[in-house]
């Protein structure tokens, strides 16, 4: 495990702290370095190269990360969100053209897709896993589909079989957003492996980080080309140079019509990269433990739903989210959630509203004819059932104690209040 610099208190993490006096026995997000000397070591290194961008930290963690997820290729980028506009981009997605997406997602993925001039539509998900449901992406198909985005929430896959199944049926390309799945696996397969594209995160709350960052992964050549053009302002080598500064230095070539923009990782989080890619299957492991231990100290809680396993994948755990069911609780999410924070001192943060409810995406919806779009499970979930626990692999066992108890503490004390 990683040696933490507590004097860094508030530090890369720090985003989910309220300054409102409340004495917190377990935060949402740890406070602190999560570094050792393996990445310190990995930077100093870098700092001793002779290139600091697209050099061979670059290029061996791309290599190494494709080798891990078990994909043909991988290209380091800023972030998810430019990974997933880079992709959306070399997809081919364009003005009109509907990508059918989940609503629980952070916003970055519906902005994949307005970027280009799509339209995202929402299909609603399953109340158990909080994944897109299969059965209502087959309901939102129309002749203008071209694509289908899915998110593997909090770490547990999505249900692929039939995902990919309607996109071969229907000719629809389809990307995972894996900014919670490092590590996660469906019926033994990595995520970022199945569809056409996967696009991960590495922010700091992610199962591995350099602060920023991103990988795209995919087993088609086609998208190659595309995607490092993309990525990289469009520029090419010239073909056949006599002298290297004969016509230019280089060209600049279109993409089916579509320009990049610079959207390179540099080395340092490369190098930072490959760090926390060897240290990824350890990290994992911790966060599994720590799920499962909350899991089975959630038991059999009248109104409360821990995290369902679905039996066909590996969960990284990248979220923990437990459910409150105000019909059998006799209380609300809210009133729960007030109860966990002031009263037992642990820190809940709900992910994610449903997309189509922000101000500036119901507008683009409404302007393009689109508005209206609604999706009851996935409303229920953020509005009235959701909230996540602290989950990374820092909590000590006190911490799960704590957060089991307070749990637990949290829903006698509000049981049947009505509030
Ligand atoms: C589901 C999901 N997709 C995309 C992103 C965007 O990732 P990044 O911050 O690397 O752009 C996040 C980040 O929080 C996320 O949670």
């Amino acid at each position: 495990m990683a040696r933490y610099l507590e004097e860094n208190v508030g530090g890369i993490t720090g985003g989910y702290a309220f300054n409102d006096g409340v004495k917190l026995k377990v935060p949402y997000s740890f406070m602190g370095s999560i570094f050792d000397e393996d990445e310190e070591q990995a930077l100093l290194h870098v700092l001793r190269q002779d290139s600091l961008t697209s050099g061979p930290q670059v290029a061996s963690f791309q290599k190494e990360f494709a080798s891990w997820c078990g994909v043909k290729h991988a290209f380091a980028t800023t972030s998810c969100t430019t990974a997933m506009h880079v992709a959306t981009q070399a997809l081919g997605i364009g003005p009109g053209d509907e990508v059918i997406i989940t609503p629980n997602t952070f916003i970055a993925t519906s902005l994949a897709v307005i970027k280009e001039g799509g339209i995202p539509i929402y299909a609603d998900i399953d109340p158990r896993t909080y994944n897109i449901d299969p059965a209502e992406v087959a309901k939102k198909v129309t002749p203008r589909t071209k694509a289908i985005y899915v998110v593997h929430y909090g770490g547990q896959m999505c249900d692929m079989d039939p995902i990919m199944e309607i996109a071969r049926k229907y000719g629809l390309a389809v990307l995972e957003d894996c900014a919670h799945a490092h590590g996660s696996e469906y019926k033994g397969r990595k995520a970022g492996t199945i569809g056409d594209v996967g696009c991960f995160s590495f922010h700091s709350l992610k199962n591995m980080t350099m602060g920023e960052g991103g990988m795209i992964t995919t087993n088609r050549d086609d998208l190659v080309p595309k995607i490092e053009l993309l990525r990289n302002m469009n520029i090419k080598s010239w073909e056949n140079q006599k002298y290297y500064w004969l016509p230019s230095h280089f060209d600049v070539v279109d993409v089916d019509g579509k320009w990049g923009i610079n959207y390179r990782m540099n080395e340092f989080q490369a190098a930072l990269g490959r760090a926390q890619l060897r240290k990824l299957p350890m990290l994992v492991q911790r966060r599994r433990e720590i799920g499962r231990a909350i899991n089975e100290g959630l038991q059999g809680i009248k109104g409360i739903t821990p995290v369902y396993e679905d039996p066909n994948c590996y969960h990284s755990y990248h979220l923990y989210t437990l459910c409150v069911e105000q019909e059998e609780l006799g209380a609300s999410r809210d009133e729960f959630m007030r109860c966990l924070y002031y009263e037992e001192g642990v820190q809940g943060i709900l992910h994610y509203q449903p997309n189509y409810d922000f101000t500036g995406v119901k507008k683009y919806l409404q302007e393009r004819g689109y508005g209206g779009q609604f999706c009851p499970i996935a409303d229920k979930f953020f509005y009235r059932r959701e909230l996540n626990l602290p989950m990374h692999p820092r909590l000590t066992e006190e911490d799960v104690q704590n957060i089991i108890t307070g749990v637990r503490n949290a829903a006698e004390k509000v049981r049947g209040s009505g509030k």
